[in-house]
């Protein structure tokens, strides 16, 4: 899935025409082995089915690479990972923390942004580390930005262990679903179809996506952070998405990257939350029509990743039966939690 470049079904192996095998290789017959033997349901395509693993749902690609981020993954406590369920917000908070923590060395104009998508800039442990590990952003020992789509109860232990900070991510389920279903629509190369939106709606609510169920994905980051809330950031897209200036301060604080009196002085709060929104991001050119990213083939073109950046799409997908099926399952989920009422 670059995010669902993430839940893709099988992204294209860049390694194969190597001729050494890389790491990933010479270890994916124990993963192979390992997900051959779990329980499967049907996925969200006939093709893919959804593998049972740890109490997670996972696509086969998606799965070997997490299990091989478990066992190879070093994180450094300077680390600092964005960690997000599939279509919630991960793109915008690449933007977002990549600016932040470059903005000493590039200008508005300079900026790598501008070239790239975000997802070339911040690598997934669970995609890029497996498949592509020769590409850039991984060679870079200076690079300390990562990203997982993996639940918080999956991350490799050295993620833990290092102490590193994470920043999480989440939106409300039905956008998040609308957002995913729409999507995967765009998924190039042969996958085979989709299902319904009906079908696949339904098996949302039941817990059965890569990745998910997505509300215990929000859950275990949301414990997390209630038990160390200095090492974890959490965010929800709609608040931010109402008024970041304030959120985008409070990320860079976090991180460790805070704005100056001077730099506040100047706009340099603004220019950050301007040239990271949605209407400066999808209209650049590298995000605009068939444009790829650079580092590795994808079955998403760049454009992909901008859709509408809308709060409350799902009004034009949903029937108001199908929306108070899932509020009613998150309020269910989330009670007691101190989640709902915590205005994240
Ligand atoms: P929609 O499909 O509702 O438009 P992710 O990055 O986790 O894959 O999430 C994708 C969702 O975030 C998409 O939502 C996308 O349009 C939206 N998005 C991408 N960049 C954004 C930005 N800079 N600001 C706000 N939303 C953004």
């Amino acid at each position: 899935m670059a995010t669902d470049a993430v839940t893709d079904t099988s992204v294209p192996n860049h390694d194969e025409t190597e001729k050494e095998p890389t790491e990933f290789e010479k270890n994916r017959k124990r993963y192979q082995d390992v997900t051959s033997t779990l329980p499967q349901v049907k996925g969200w395509r006939p093709k893919a089915p959804l593998i049972e693993y740890g109490g997670h749902w996972w696509v086969k690609p998606i799965l070997e690479g997490s299990l091989y981020a478990q066992d190879f993954f070093q994180a450094r406590p300077s680390d600092l990972f964005i960690c997000s369920y599939p279509k919630t917000g991960s793109t915008w908070l690449k933007s977002l923390t990549f600016t932040i923590a470059n903005r000493s060395r590039f200008d508005d104009s300079t900026n790598p942004l501008l070239k790239h998508n975000p997802h070339e800039l911040i690598p997934f442990i669970e995609i890029q580390f497996p498949q592509f590990p020769n590409i850039d952003v991984l060679k870079d020992k200076g690079n300390h930005l990562f990203s997982t789509h993996m639940p918080h109860d999956f991350l490799p232990h050295s993620v833990v262990k290092s102490g590193c900070k994470m920043v999480y991510i989440w939106r409300d389920p039905k956008d998040t679903f609308i957002s995913r279903w729409s999507f995967f629509q765009k998924q190039r190369f042969e996958h085979g179809p989709l299902n319904s939106l009906e079908e696949c709606f339904d098996m949302f609510c039941q817990g059965f996506c890569a990745c998910g169920p997505y509300l215990d994905h929000v859950l275990g980051y949301w414990k997390a952070h209630q038990e160390n809330p200095d090492k974890i950031l959490f965010l929800k897209y709609e608040t931010v998405r109402a008024d970041p200036l304030p959120y985008v301060k409070s990320l860079a604080e976090f991180m460790g990257y805070g704005f100056t009196a001077e730099e506040e002085k100047n706009g340099v709060v603004e220019k950050v939350v301007n040239l990271c929104s949605f209407e400066t991001m999808k209209n650049l050119e590298v995000n605009k029509g068939d444009k790829e990213r650079e580092d590795h083939p994808s079955p998403y073109t760049n454009s992909a990743y901008f859709r509408k950046g809308k709060t409350g799409d799902w009004v034009n997908y949903l029937t108001p039966d199908m929306a108070a099926r899932m509020d009613g399952i998150m309020e269910e989920k989330f009670k007691g939690t101190g989640l709902l009422e915590s205005g994240n």
